[in-house]
């Protein structure tokens, strides 16, 4: 018989501005994996919010092919968070009221804390910590467009000498934010090093709106003890998704039933190969696919063979017969 899924007991159901969180985890936007079938999946699995990957608003005023894709959701996807990054504040909000216009967004979240190179040389993501006067114009421009809840997400500042998580979380909260997310990390940290659970829990303290808390939670454990140690009002998951979707109902990596399992990759490759159309849909999916045959008991020649087979159909049948093969499947708790 399957353990029952335990999902953190010290989550309280709470808003977001008019937008109720009914669940515990949240999958965390990001670029090139949070696309509308993973969002859809994981959704499906239990996460309360479905966030874009972060849409780049210098594209949506120039009028760019390709952006749109990362606004398509599906309805079930609901509530819907558009995040959206820039250096410059009148860009953002015009680029925001485009977005709303078309696309009714249920939240709209700002990029404050991406640490990649082409995205803080120009003055965006983590390097808006470093200018609080943009954050307020931000954040107020945003709330006075608006009728849907703002909201930001952040790190706990550039480097360990200039942390300005506080600050910048009083700015979110004065100028009208509804919630903020902390990836408890400076932007030097990028992903290494531990997360900083004693500054989210201090920022938790300080703050009324939502606290979302964010960084390095790979198993249900690491969630809980992120809940109690800081008292976040809910936990987002990033990398540990892509290798356990399921962690979103509260099933731990090798604890996932094998027909749950079965069922949801299915289910995820279809809605690939539906939205990004056959081919680029099963190259999309391959990062995923090898972490999918890394749960079954193969050998990496195999996998590297399944998954850089071109032709859609080709790999989509290779694909099917290896995880039908419920015997070679590796749950450890069996
Ligand atoms: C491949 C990748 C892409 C990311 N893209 C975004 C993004 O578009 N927007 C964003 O706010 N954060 C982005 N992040 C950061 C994550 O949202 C999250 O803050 C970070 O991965 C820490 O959480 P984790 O330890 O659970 O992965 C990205 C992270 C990864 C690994």
């Amino acid at each position: 018989m399957d353990r029952l899924p335990l999902i953190s007991p010290a989550f309280q159901p709470f808003s977001i501005g008019n937008t109720n969180v009914e669940k515990p985890y949240i999958l965390a936007p990001m670029d090139g994996i949070s696309d509308s079938p993973f969002r859809l999946l994981t959704r499906e699995l239990g996460s309360a919010l479905s966030y874009t990957e972060f849409i780049n608003t210098m594209d949506v005023v120039s009028h760019s092919v390709g952006y749109e894709k990362r606004c398509v959701f599906f309805e079930a996807e609901r509530p819907v968070v558009f995040q959206l990054f820039d250096d410059d504040p009148s860009r953002l909000l015009k680029a925001s009221r485009i977005l709303y216009a078309r696309w009714k967004p249920d939240i709209i979240d700002v990029n404050m804390g991406c640490s990649v190179r082409h995205v803080v040389n120009r003055g965006a993501g983590a390097e808006l910590l470093r200018h609080p006067q943009k954050i307020i114009d931000i954040v107020d421009g945003l709330v006075k467009i608006h009728s849907i809840p703002i909201t930001i997400k952040i790190r706990l500042g550039w480097d360990a000498l200039s942390k300005n998580f506080l600050e910048v979380g009083k700015i979110a909260q004065d100028y009208g934010a509804s919630a903020i997310t902390l990836h408890a990390r400076t932007k030097e940290q990028c992903f290494t090093d531990p997360v900083d659970l004693e500054s989210l829990a201090l920022l938790k303290q300080s703050l009324q709106i939502p606290v979302i808390g964010n960084g390095n939670i790979k198993s249900i454990k690491d969630a809980n003890q992120m809940f109690e140690i800081t008292k976040c009002d809910a936990v987002m998951i990033g990398r540990a998704a892509t290798w356990n979707p399921w962690i979103f109902s509260g099933y731990d990596e090798n604890q996932v039933p094998y027909p749950l399992f079965f069922v949801s990759v299915k289910k995820h490759l279809e809605s690939m190969k539906q939205f990004h159309g056959p081919e680029k849909g099963c190259i999309v999916f391959r990062k995923f696919a090898k972490k999918y045959l890394q749960k079954f008991f193969l050998t990496t020649e195999k996998i590297t063979e399944a998954i850089t087979i071109e032709d859609p159909d080709q790999f989509s049948e290779m694909f099917f017969h290896l995880i039908g093969n419920k015997n070679l499947y590796l749950k450890h708790d069996e």
